[in-house]
């Protein structure tokens, strides 16, 4: 099948490089070959998160961790601070889990605001919040900064970030803005195929772990850290080997970059997708709120996503419609991980040819 060069927030594209590391033969997953390997990876993530937290891994998506995360973290009430369906998705994931929630819905294309938080945390009724960092199917990033001082002035809070589509593309520095646990997937901007997703775990988030009783099985975050402490950097069951291999070689990839130069790249790729978003279409998102790792562009022109999507598929390239009820009426361009700006020229060029935007 020939490949169509991704610009989908996630999966997104694997340098030749990393997918060959994928392909690294097994080891014994109890042996002390795999305990060095998970160490080293956790040593490389630990600087990139800014963290001298514990990092967890699981052989699953991202929202296996999301699962263990609420669900570990929460002995009273969780509140869900969503701006989108993922945000949407971590109350999904409470009720599905009979974890106690209620959830704070901004209107679609806006930011939570730090008042909203304070709002509800004051109410002394929760001990658990989730915020999304980048939410993909609206292209918003909510502030973390701006967050960062109202979840310092409760500490009974464990505060839980979805950093799926942002970490490695974006700086999150986890210690100094207080986040508990961070949750992100290896298919985003760490570019890596989808199977493998880690955590940030803040000493707070353990206690409280340790005071829940029914903390699930698989995803129990708890077990994770037993393992990593007892058994040297081991896993619970099998990991994803393949995906720490690859996570190890790309880890070097990225430092090899430098990861100020990474961000970079990320920021100038938003900035050239934003500013021709604007020119030929319009941002969906408050243009205070708008991604800098994927774009939502709202269809003012009224083109069929569908038909410029088959266009764009005969040049090897393909984009994302809008999600769920944004469908047609928004798209989604993605520039995260091991894209360039090049690529992103390559895109928005073809685009303006094909809709002979010019
Ligand atoms: C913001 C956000 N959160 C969570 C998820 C779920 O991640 P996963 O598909 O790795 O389970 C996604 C997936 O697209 C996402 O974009």
């Amino acid at each position: 099948m020939p490949h169509k060069k991704l610009f989908i927030p996630g999966p997104t594209e694997v340098h030749p490089d990393v997918l060959a590391a994928m392909s690294t033969p097994m080891i014994g997953h109890r042996s002390s070959d795999y305990s060095e390997l998970q160490k080293r990876v956790t040593e490389k993530v630990q600087k990139l998160a800014f963290t001298s937290n514990p990092i967890l891994f699981s052989a699953s998506s991202g929202s296996g961790l999301m699962e263990g995360a609420i669900r570990c973290s929460t002995s009273k009430r969780a509140i869900v601070f969503s701006v989108g369906t993922f945000g949407n998705r971590w109350y999904e994931i409470a009720q599905g889990n009979g974890v106690p929630a209620d959830k704070h819905e901004a209107e679609w294309g806006h930011g939570i605001t730090p008042d909203v938080v304070e709002k509800y945390l004051s109410t002394g009724t929760y001990d658990c919040a989730t915020l999304t960092h980048g939410e993909t199917s609206t292209g918003v990033m909510n502030h973390l900064e701006e967050m960062a001082p109202v979840f310092r002035k409760y500490p009974d809070i464990v505060w839980c970030v979805d950093a799926v589509s942002t970490f490695g593309g974006i700086k999150i520095d986890v210690d100094s803005l207080g986040i508990d646990i961070m949750v992100t997937s290896s298919q985003k901007c760490l570019g890596l195929p989808p199977g493998l997703s880690l955590a940030t775990f803040s000493a707070k988030a353990e206690k409280r772990a340790q005071e829940v009783k029914n903390r699930g099985y698989y995803f129990d975050l708890l077990q994770l850290l037993q393992f990593i402490r007892e058994k040297n950097f081991q896993y619970p069951s099998t990991m994803s080997e393949s995906h720490m291999f690859a996570l190890d070689l790309q880890m070097d990839r990225i430092a090899k970059e430098g990861v100020d130069n990474r961000f970079k790249r990320h920021e100038a790729m938003a900035s050239a997708v934003q500013r021709w978003a604007k020119e030929k279409f319009a941002l969906y998102p408050d243009e205070a709120y708008a991604s800098r790792t994927v774009t939502c562009i709202k269809n003012t022109r009224g083109i069929s996503v569908g038909d410029l999507n088959k266009e764009l598929g005969k040049r090897f390239l393909t984009l994302s419609n809008g999600y769920g009820k944004l469908k047609e009426q928004t798209f989604r361009i993605a520039h995260m991980g091991d894209l360039q700006m090049s690529d992103i020229n390559e895109l928005l060029g073809a685009i303006d040819d094909i809709l002979k935007l010019k």
